[in-house]
């Protein structure tokens, strides 16, 4: 029940008690007629059947002292002549008291719901001892119960008359309520979706509009912190990529200088150790670990900073990116269409695509097991359009957010940009997309 209530509208809840109380005044009226109104009629009637009873014992009398008594009720009953409240019924006739005169206009349950008593009445006259015959009272009780029609009709059709005035007033009265409420409400969704842009109409009653006021003045507060929030991720970001850089010159020139002293000692030796094969082939070994070393720290500098990004532009760093990525898994079919403009873009926006894009395709390597990997890096209208799909077996069903997906997500709404991780027809995508307008942080 209290479910039914609480999914009712505001115009229903208003509604419904204007209705009850509405049926409540027929129902009580009714009952009140049926209580009042027999009592009324009894007296009412009372006096004409008093009257009645008083001229069938004046009757009565005469006809006692009359000479000739039948020609005297003769006389009487043709001088009355056909009466409908009094008449003469001599013996022989039906014996059934007399029923009422009830108006023919007024619908019989009117006249039920009145719950009339017995009102006619039945006066013996005799000559002597002989009963001759009865004279009739039979109420008229058309005026009364007319009477009370009509005003049970009044009651009624200003009954309804109030109820369709009450009807239409809540009717417009909360659509003037509800139009900005329901405004007010896509405004908050408005906001749920991160538009803070789009204000909300302050209209409608005065509680409504401070309620919208208030919501401007939350979207207002909101983009401004959205801002602040955009703002310190992308420093963020940025110092982190500062930081890396730095680090990776830093090993590069440290590690440089040392790598090319091992090897160029090492070289050196290997030539005067030529004839001791144990000697020679423990040079071997020092030279083969600084070659491994070295393919190692441009792995890592790589990560740290990938300089090249500035240099050779960004179509080409990915397409250098991907060739490294098909030398270590020949076997893997790899598919890309990089869009020359890209190299028109540059600063954070580039590195960032550059990122993602070697994040998502690292991780094809390392967790997909996949045959195929599809890149696509483009531009469409005002935004970077990233697309990294592989056919592998698909992120883990519990949340797959490791480092390297979370550090992503972040750069990307640093830039105000969308990221998400799909399903889509048996392949594993990761879409992203970056605004190229980027506002002031
Ligand atoms: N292309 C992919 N296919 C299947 N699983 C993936 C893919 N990319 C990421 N994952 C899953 O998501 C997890 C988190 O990835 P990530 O955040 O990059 O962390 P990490 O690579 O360091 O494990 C991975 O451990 C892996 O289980
Ligand atoms: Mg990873």
């Amino acid at each position: 029940m209290s479910r039914t209530w609480e999914n009712l509208s505001l115009r229903a809840r208003l509604f419904l008690p204007m209705l009850a109380m509405i049926l409540a005044a027929l129902v009580l009226g009714g009952i009140a007629l049926k209580i009042v109104s027999p009592d009324q009629f009894e007296y009412e009637t009372g006096q004409q059947a008093a009257a009645t009873q008083a001229v069938a014992a004046a009757l009565n009398a005469a006809l006692a002292t009359s000479g000739e008594p039948q020609r005297t009720l003769a006389a009487f009953s043709s001088a009355l002549g056909s009466g409908k409240t009094i008449a003469f019924r001599s013996v022989g006739h039906s014996s059934d008291r007399p029923a009422m005169i009830v108006p023919s206009h007024v619908p019989r349950w009117f006249i039920a719901l009145l719950d009339i008593p017995e009102l006619g009445a039945v006066y013996p006259i005799s000559i002597g001892k002989d009963h001759v015959g009865d004279l009739l009272f039979t109420p008229d009780l058309s005026a009364d119960i007319f009477e009370k029609y009509v005003g049970f009709l009044a009651i009624v059709g200003s009954g309804s008359a109030l109820m369709l005035i009450a009807a239409l007033s809540v009717y417009f009265t909360t659509g003037t309520a509800l139009r900005p409420l329901e405004r007010l409400q896509e405004g908050l969704t408005r906001m749920r979706q991160g538009d803070y842009d789009t204000l909300t109409p302050v209209a409608g009653p005065p509680e409504i509009r401070r309620s919208c006021k208030e919501a401007n003045q939350l979207a207002s507060t909101l983009k401004r912190l959205s801002l602040d929030n955009r703002g310190l991720i992308r420093k963020l970001v940025s110092v982190q990529d500062d930081e890396r850089h730095d680090l990776g010159q830093e090993l590069h020139d440290e590690l440089g200088p040392l790598l090319f002293a091992i090897r160029a000692n090492a070289t050196a030796l290997s030539d005067r150790v030529a004839d001791d094969p144990e000697a020679a082939s423990a040079v071997h070994g020092i030279l083969q670990a600084a070659e491994n070393l070295q393919q190692v720290s441009r792995r890592i500098l790589e990560g740290l900073s990938p300089l090249h990004v500035k240099e050779l532009g960004l179509e080409q760093s990915i397409r250098a990116l991907l060739g490294n990525v098909q030398a270590q898994a020949p076997r893997l079919k790899l598919s890309c269409r990089i869009d020359a403009s890209l190299n028109e873009i540059d600063g954070l926006l580039s590195l960032t695509t550059y990122r993602v894009i070697q994040e998502s395709v690292t991780n094809v390597l390392r967790h997909a097991h996949a045959g195929a990997i599809d890149v696509a890096a483009e531009i469409t209208g005002a935004e970077v359009a990233i697309e990294v799909a592989d056919d592998g077996e698909g992120f883990p069903p519990d949340s797959p957010f490791g480092r390297g997906l979370r550090g992503m997500d972040e750069r990307v709404r640093a830039l105000n940009g969308s990221f998400a991780l799909l399903r889509d027809g048996g392949r594993t995508v990761v879409r992203c997309r970056l605004p190229l307008a980027q506002e002031a942080a």
